[in-house]
């Protein structure tokens, strides 16, 4: 393989954050961003409550309520490195196009608030970046003001995530006496100066028991307890391990206050360095590894309409998984075996998007969509291969759906295909009913807005939805004979767009209750059966 495009693909780091609304995920990029020089000043990224409208912020529905529905994806350049953030909805009621987004990362760092701990969303998310084995690294953001014990903190790791975790850096102090963090790898001391957070001193010391520290600190107490701590570490910790990091199993965690870039260069050098360049994919033809595969391929994981108002375009995000992307190339549509030409791709910035003329396994382009993409097409360049098929996740709220004019049915059908296939909402039919009914399940109980605001503005279509009473969707697999009593039996079936079958449920007892009837049967989170 050309040494060039190895390099190239050496230095792409492609990441998520995840997170719960609030713990500063927002401020972080900006950080990340700032660092990078892909913006100058800090409040781009989003336009938080009053302030200015960013990115992210395309559609009009995200303008009105002043949130962020879609992600969207920033990059930046870095010592050499190039890297790519997806961004992912921080408010409550994200979308399954959130979970999807985390397919394209090769890893994730989760922001925790210091305070809060391990919180819902952060939770879902982690699960989904669990499924895939990609490496994890933590965030522990907010020190500047009282949080919880770092302990207690690692301990919830484990407990609600069933992580283990392995500090890279250990804080001394925190919120009012919050002094510096003491960084385990470098051996080195970044000291926190409250009255002018942005200037960060680092000094270098032998190790934890260095007297500079005692000296810079100044505070008897707190350097004892830092070093019986350290020790406690030392002693009862993790060991550092880059294969379970690399496999999930370990999360490397470092702490620090985006809002006043306290940590965040630490994290980023650390990160780019431990982080995987872009990793290789499942395929129809086995594994497609970026470092042997000189041909480009790629998958579609996102749709995303009307992000320019004015066009009315729909943009098909996709990931590169090996070699290199050509403004005008042609390349294979493989779901519809049609050659297509690659004419006008963008590149997404902080503040703008920017026509690519080249781009690489890891990077992410969007492409100009007049229809021809779905969630998970693959496209490639020479010999022909489907990537694995994109998960679908449970959804937790529910609606039966139809359409108020019948005359328009042509249209209301064709919006929610478009609207499925851009994965959006899920789309059930009840099974074995007299009447046929539609019913939509959703992630967040936004996307109904969405829906009905999308299908009214670019269908010209009223819809009638009525509420359900279900929480949560299972895929319902295993023993035929059991399989089949099920579908007799069971209440509340629906299929999915493959004819799947799909048990819906109100509440956890329900679930249980099924479970235990049909042991043989598996009941499975998402469509992936995993
Ligand atoms: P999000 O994207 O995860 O939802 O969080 P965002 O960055 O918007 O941050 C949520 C709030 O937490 C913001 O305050 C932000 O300033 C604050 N924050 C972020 N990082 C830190 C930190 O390290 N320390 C402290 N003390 N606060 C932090 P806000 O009042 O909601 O918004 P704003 O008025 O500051 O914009």
């Amino acid at each position: 393989m050309n040494g060039t495009l190895t390099n190239k693909i050496n230095s792409r780091r492609t990441f998520a954050i995840i997170s719960h609304p609030d713990a500063g995920k927002t401020t972080l990029t900006e950080k990340l961003l700032l660092f990078g020089g892909a913006i100058r000043e800090a409040g781009t990224v989003k336009g938080r409550k009053n302030a200015k409208h960013a990115t992210s912020d395309w559609m009009e529905i995200e303008k009105q309520r002043g949130i962020s529905v879609t992600s969207s994806v920033l990059e930046f350049l870095y010592n050499g490195y190039h890297v790519n953030i997806l961004d992912t909805p921080g408010h409550e009621d994200f979308s399954e196009d959130t979970y999807r987004t985390l397919t394209a990362a090769d890893s994730a760092t989760m922001l925790i608030d210091a305070a809060k701990g391990v919180e819902a969303q952060t939770k879902k998310l982690f699960k989904v970046c669990k499924l895939r084995g990609i490496p994890i690294f933590t965030f522990i953001n907010k020190l500047d003001r009282q949080g919880r014990d770092p302990f207690e903190l690692m301990e919830e790791l484990e407990n609600l995530l069933g992580i283990r975790s392995f500090p890279m850096g250990w804080p001394i102090g925190m919120g009012q006496s919050f002094k510096a963090v003491y960084d385990r790898v470098n051996k080195r001391l970044e000291l926190y100066n409250p009255n002018n957070p942005k200037d960060i001193d680092i000094i270098s010391v032998t190790g934890p028991d260095d007297p500079k520290i005692d000296e810079v600190v100044n505070d008897e107490g707190l350097v004892q307890q830092f070093r019986e701590e350290l020790e406690l570490l030392d002693v009862a910790g993790d060991e550092y391990d880059l294969e379970r990091i690399n496999n999930g199993e370990l999360t490397p965690i470092f702490f620090g206050s985006a809002i006043s870039s306290f940590g965040v260069q630490t994290f980023l050098e650390h990160f780019l360095s431990l982080s995987p360049a872009p990793s290789p994919r499942d395929s129809s033809i086995g594994t497609i590894d970026p470092m042997e595969r000189e041909q480009f391929s790629g998958f579609i994981f996102k749709v995303q309409a009307n992000m320019n108002a004015k066009h009315r375009d729909r943009v098909a995000f996709l990931r590169i998984t090996s070699g290199t992307f050509k403004r005008g190339m042609s390349v294979k549509h493989v779901r519809t075996n049609k050659p297509l030409k690659l004419a006008q791709p963008t590149q997404f910035l902080a503040q703008s998007r920017s026509i690519v003329d080249e781009a690489y396994a890891g990077d992410i382009i969007g492409l100009f969509d007049p229809g021809h993409f779905r969630i998970g097409d693959t496209l490639v360049e020479g010999e022909s291969f489907e990537f694995s098929e994109m998960p679908h996740f449970s959804p937790e709220h529910f609606s039966a759906i139809t359409v108020k004019e019948a005359l328009k049915h042509k249209s209301y059908e064709k919006g929610l295909q478009q609207l499925t296939e851009e994965g959006a909402i899920q789309l059930f039919r009840t099974y074995n009913k007299y009447v046929e009914q539609q019913i939509v399940g959703v992630v967040g109980v936004l996307q109904f807005e969405v829906l009905e605001h999308r299908l009214k503005s670019e269908y010209h279509v009223d819809i009638q939805m009525s509420r359900q009473p279900f929480s949560f969707a299972r895929w319902i697999d295993g023993d035929e004979k059991e399989l089949s009593v099920f579908k007799e039996k069971q209440r509340n079936l629906v299929t999915d767009r493959e004819d799947r079958i799909v048990a819906l449920f109100e509440n956890e007892f329900q679930m249980r209750t099924a479970q235990e009837k049909y042991p043989n049967l598996q009941f499975y989170e998402n469509s992936f059966y995993k």
